[in-house]
């Protein structure tokens, strides 16, 4: 089965073709970062027309890549939300369209369940059950993952999702948007000791985060330091890490305690911060001092890709899930709202 799998929900414009559900034969992402770094975030009304400029060539380029034409389509999968509305809808209408005239499946999907499952892509995936912590710019969540479809909500951010925290930062340090890679190579060379930042615990049990009080206490320490005389004493590099380790501290201490409640072995950690060296490693450190096994995608794979949409689509088409005419796109659309979950 050949399945195209199309993702406008933010700023990129991506699709992607996959055969059998496990061989990826092309996955084009064409990036808006250069729009939106001047504005220093995504302005949602240039990202949808910019998605209605790219979407055909697109489609079109991952289908020569894959060489594969529209007519050896077996399905189409694309994401229905959470995301922009306006970014949505250039993707659902493009995937009805092309639906209608080749006469073949569509299917709407759920954005945060590609992430979940978008490891399920790499030669050696995780077995189910497992717990996923889904960390990217609008998103902070931990699943207890039974099976396909079976997504039990653990613990998520209160306020900020961690990619929106390093991206905050970027951006009072000047580094402009995305920030999460920018912060990450700052971080390689500072001292992740030198200053600490506050870890939100919210209470000793729960498994939620927040963020904001740490972006604020950041943002606080970054203005004094601007102002500061002795601002040699400890350099951008040294925020930098020091922010990033704050960030982990609470990533790690959550997601192993998410996988000691649920009982299993296997950490799933997917979304564009899950890009991080600096978190992969010490997340897998973590778990192998526990027995347990860590798996991630590759960075294509992390940040928001057609592929994982194609891969979500693929079983969904294949349990007889159908897109109904009447169904729209969704800004909000938790995951414990998308059918056969629980
Ligand atoms: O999954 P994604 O592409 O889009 C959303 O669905 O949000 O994630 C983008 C987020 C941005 O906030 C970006 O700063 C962050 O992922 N990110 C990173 C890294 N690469 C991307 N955060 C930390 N370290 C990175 N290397
Ligand atoms: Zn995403």
């Amino acid at each position: 089965m050949i399945i195209l799998g199309i993702d406008t929900s933010c700023d990129d414009t991506s699709a992607s073709v996959l055969a059998d559900g496990r061989t990826v034969l092309s996955n084009i992402i064409n990036s808006q970062i250069k729009l939106h770094h001047v504005y220093g975030g995504v302005v949602p009304e240039l990202a949808s027309r910019e998605h209605i400029r790219n979407i055909a060539p697109v489609v079109d380029e991952a289908l020569s890549k894959a060489g594969i034409g529209m007519d050896q389509l077996d399905g189409i999968a694309v994401t229905i939300g959470p995301g922009l509305i306006g970014s949505l809808l250039v993707g659902l209408y493009y995937a009805k369209g092309l639906a209608i005239v080749r006469k073949i499946p569509l299917v709407g999907v759920n954005h945060l369940e590609g992430h979940v499952l978008s490891t399920l892509l790499e030669d050696d995936p995780p077995e189910f059950p497992f717990v996923a912590l889904t960390v990217s710019g609008g998103h902070t969540s931990l699943y207890h993952v039974k099976g396909l479809g079976q997504y039990a909500p653990m613990g998520q951010t209160l306020d900020d999702a961690a990619g929106e925290a390093y991206d905050k930062v970027a951006k009072i340090l000047g580094l402009g948007y995305p920030g999460g890679a920018v912060v990450e190579a700052l971080a390689l060379t500072g001292d992740k000791d030198k200053i600490r930042f506050p870890r939100a615990q919210i209470s000793p049990d729960s498994l939620a985060f927040s963020f904001s009080g740490l972006k604020t206490a950041v943002s606080m320490y970054i203005t004094k330091w601007k102002q500061s005389e002795k601002q040699s004493e400890v350099r951008k590099e040294d925020i930098a890490a020091s922010f990033q380790e704050a960030v982990i501290d609470v990533l790690a201490q959550k997601f192993l305690k998410a996988a000691e409640n649920a009982n299993v072995n296997t950490l799933v950690l997917a979304g564009g911060v899950a890009c991080n060296k600096a978190l992969r490693q010490r997340l897998t450190q973590e778990a192998d001092a526990r027995g347990m096994k860590l798996y991630y995608p590759r960075p294509a794979y992390c940040t928001d890709n057609g592929a994982m949409i194609a891969l979500t689509g693929h079983y969904r088409i294949l349990r007889g899930e159908r897109l109904d005419h009447a169904d729209d796109v969704r800004s909000r659309y938790p995951i414990e709202e998308i059918m056969g979950s629980r």
